[in-house]
């Protein structure tokens, strides 16, 4: 009795340490997203063309999610994340959500709202791309207590238009809100600047008490989009003269883009480490899918040496940029092939935060990754769907090290190697001391001293960089690899991860199995979902110049509420 006693004592003791409980009970959780980054473009894959010191402390210091797949665009991606379900369970398997079409994500309980069962304050900042078409699909409709950002597909990076084309011309709208108000008065401010102060001002403001709520930040940057036509690429002057060393004007702005991005990654983690929130914070950094290097609207990023671009299901499109970083995580620093998709990350983070996965709905696509990244074990996910599109009809999935690719998106000339212009250049080298002075890696030196931490070193930094870097077996650049589109295309991505030889003749079993997995999977889809955009409603030029929600539907019962008003102000009539 005594004994038990005791060690409910104990155990009290232990939730009452501050720095205990707010590990071992529910971290913080802060997810950084980026838009459209190649897998060549962070440094810690070994380029020395684009320094990215802040994001590669985080690497360095986290695991480096070497086999994170995602969807091959912008909106299906998204859903994914939010719903730990595939798009083709959702019918957002298809294009990517146009300003004008009444669509969002389907009515269900999203990550924000789960978090938000388990205590957590939830914060949305930057890109959305679920759908407005209507005030419940907006961010602050599903979980989250407040957004900073726009509800499109992207916008310039000063002005925050969106320009579309639809048949009948062309519509220009301004797209930034907070919750449901325009924010005119950000107009003319650098998005990334933008995004990364209200991340800051949120952290600094965030109650850090250890009674205080756990905070989850989604933090989703415009960065590296293209914007509008005319002016697809757009960064600070200054930062575009540190590039110098890049040839090409398109690919210095870029540069510059990213460089931004980096930036805003280390001032954040400065942030939570200055309010002492870094010492029970997991972080993870992402790309939403590859860069569109070619294609309607290029980004000069890069996914070399993988093959295609964005939209395609190659490796180019589908495997993204991925680290995750905490003190929770056991044997970092690390390079991980365990193969994840974006829905995992709905029950990991779940876990994470300290709930039973039991309790979340039973169809989940998404795999509890938890356990296999905080101790290094195996990734307890065999198969990934990377998409079946019924309309495009091209459909991928991958089976261990198998990946089988059957159909061709948009076009073939989206099936080469892009993005290795100026390989031979000389650049700077890659300097391991200022990824340990970068603000990220101060900062999670200065956390070491709450927290066990063993920061890594610049001499260790080399070895990692060079395990995480992908090397292929062949000449990329020699022409299109023999996979029209029209066969069966098979690769063994563990040892062939840039799909030069398809094994489809010579592995005629596996392909067929394969793509008998596929055709189970085809029979359990909903069908996309896709609109012919509403121009008449959805029209900028009734809504004060904005893209707004045009369906409103109890606009006037709810018209006290300011920021609704507003909304529902139109200044044309119908
Ligand atoms: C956004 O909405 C939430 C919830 O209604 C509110 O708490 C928050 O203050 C709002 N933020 C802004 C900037 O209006
Ligand atoms: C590397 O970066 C550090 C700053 O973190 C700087 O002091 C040093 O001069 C740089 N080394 C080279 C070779 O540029
Ligand atoms: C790859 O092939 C291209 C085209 O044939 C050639 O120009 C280039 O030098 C080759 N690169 C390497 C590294 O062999
Ligand atoms: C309408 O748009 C202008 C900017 O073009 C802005 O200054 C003004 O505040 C907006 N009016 C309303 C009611 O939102």
């Amino acid at each position: 009795m005594a004994e038990r006693k005791n060690r409910v004592l104990l155990l009290l003791l232990l939730l009452a340490t501050p720095c205990t409980a707010a590990i071992y009970g529910r971290p913080h959780i802060i997810l950084i997203l980026a838009d459209d980054l190649g897998w060549n473009d962070v440094s810690f894959h070994g380029s020395d063309q684009i320094p990215t010191p802040n994001i590669d402390a985080l690497a360095y210091n986290g695991v480096i999610l070497n086999s994170h797949y995602v969807q091959p665009t912008c909106t299906p991606t998204r859903a994914a994340f939010m719903t730990g379900r595939y798009p083709v369970h959702l019918g957002m398997q298809g294009n990517s959500l146009v300003a004008a079409e009444s669509r969002g994500l389907p009515p269900g309980k999203i990550l924000p709202q789960y978090l938000k069962d388990l205590g957590y304050t939830t914060r949305a900042v930057g890109k959305w791309h679920l759908g407005f078409y209507k005030p419940e699909v907006t961010p602050t409709y599903r979980g989250f207590d407040s957004h900073l950002g726009y509800w499109n597909d992207y916008v310039s990076y000063y002005d925050y238009i969106l320009q579309e084309r639809y048949s009948d011309g062309e519509y220009n709208g301004f797209d930034l809100r907070r919750n449901l108000s325009a924010a005119w008065e950000l107009a003319g401010r650098y998005a990334t600047d933008v995004f990364t102060d209200e991340a800051v001002r949120i952290i600094q403001g965030h109650d850090a008490s250890p009674l205080g709520p756990p905070l989850f930040l989604y933090l989703a940057h415009l960065a590296v989009h293209a914007g509008n036509r005319g002016k697809l690429l757009e960064a600070p002057q200054q930062e575009i003269d540190k590039f110098r060393h890049i040839r090409d004007p398109n690919r210095r702005t870029y540069a510059a883009m990213v460089s931004k991005l980096d930036e805003s990654v280390g001032r954040v983690v400065q942030a939570l480490q200055r309010r002492h929130m870094l010492e029970s914070s997991v972080i993870l950094f992402l790309s939403d899918n590859g860069a569109p290097s070619k294609g309607r609207q290029p980004n000069w990023g890069s996914n070399w040496p993988l093959k295609g671009v964005k939209e395609t299901l190659w490796e180019g499109g589908v495997r993204g940029v991925g680290l995750i970083w905490s003190p929770l995580l056991q044997q970092t620093p690390r390079v991980s092939s365990q193969l994840m998709h974006v829905t995992d990350w709905l029950p990991t983070l779940y876990t994470a935060a300290g709930g039973h996965v039991a309790s979340l709905r039973h169809d989940l696509d998404g795999v509890d990754q938890w356990e296999s990244l905080v101790y290094n074990l195996a990734s307890p996910r065999r198969e990934i769907l990377h998409n079946i599109d019924e309309r495009g009809r091209t459909a991928a999935v991958r089976f261990h090290n198998w990946k089988l690719i059957i159909g061709t998106v948009r076009s073939s000339a989206l099936n080469g190697y892009f993005g290795h212009g100026e390989l031979d250049a000389s650049y700077p080298a890659y300097n391991e001391t200022s990824v340990v002075n970068s603000m990220a890696g101060r900062a999670i030196i200065a956390a070491s001293s709450s927290v066990y931490i063993n920061p890594t070193r610049a001499h260790q930094i080399s070895l990692l960089r060079s395990s995480a870097q992908i090397t292929c077996p062949s000449n990329n650049s020699l022409g299109i690899p023999p996979c029209s589109g029209k066969e069966l295309c098979l690769y063994d991505i563990e040892s062939d991860p840039c799909e030069s030889s398809n094994l489809a003749e010579t592995h005629r079993s596996v392909a067929l199995r394969l793509r008998a997995l596929l055709s189970a999977h085809r029979n359990a889809l909903v069908k996309q979902s896709n609109l012919q955009p509403d121009v008449r409603g959805a029209n900028p030029k009734r809504w004060n110049g904005t893209w707004s929600p045009w369906l409103l539907d109890g606009c006037g019962s709810r018209a006290s509420e300011d920021a609704y008003f507003n909304v529902c102000d139109r200044t044309e009539p119908l």
